[in-house]
């Protein structure tokens, strides 16, 4: 397993939570395909991860605007970083159809972003989200 759902900080927004359990699904198919090195499966799964992802963050951003949420535009930029990543990834991918790389992405960055990003910037928005 790549990140158990324990790894996952809970917070204190229901709809919050469900978003990162419901893409936890997802992104550990996704890394299963790329350790595999099927190629077919990470087409399939990379183009899930990519919507699964904007839905999650989209949400987010949404539910922020609707709460006038303060730290708004601090939370979204850190979305914004990843989204790049995503998309960067994805385009050298539907080029080069290289595993290795979107693993070392995986390994080296990914999991340590979607973690700390949950305990930092969603943690703290959630109470105060509705
Ligand atoms: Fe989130
Ligand atoms: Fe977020």
């Amino acid at each position: 397993m790549y990140i158990e759902a324990h790894e996952v900080q809970e917070v204190a927004n229901a709809m919050m939570n469900m978003l990162h359990e419901d893409e936890l699904e997802v992104i550990n198919n996704f890394y299963e395909a790329v350790k595999s090195k099927d190629i077919e499966k990470i087409d399939e799964l990379f183009t899930a991860l990519l919507a699964e992802m904007e839905v999650h963050f989209k949400t987010e951003e949404d539910m922020m605007e609707q709460n006038a949420y303060p730290d708004a535009g601090m939370h979204q930029s850190d979305h914004d970083l990843m989204r790049k990543k995503l998309t960067k990834f994805h385009k050298r991918w539907e080029v080069l159809k290289g595993p290795k790389e979107v693993l070392n992405f995986l390994d080296k960055d990914f999991k340590k972003w979607y973690t700390a990003h949950v305990a930092k910037w969603d943690a703290k928005a959630a109470p105060l989200l509705g």
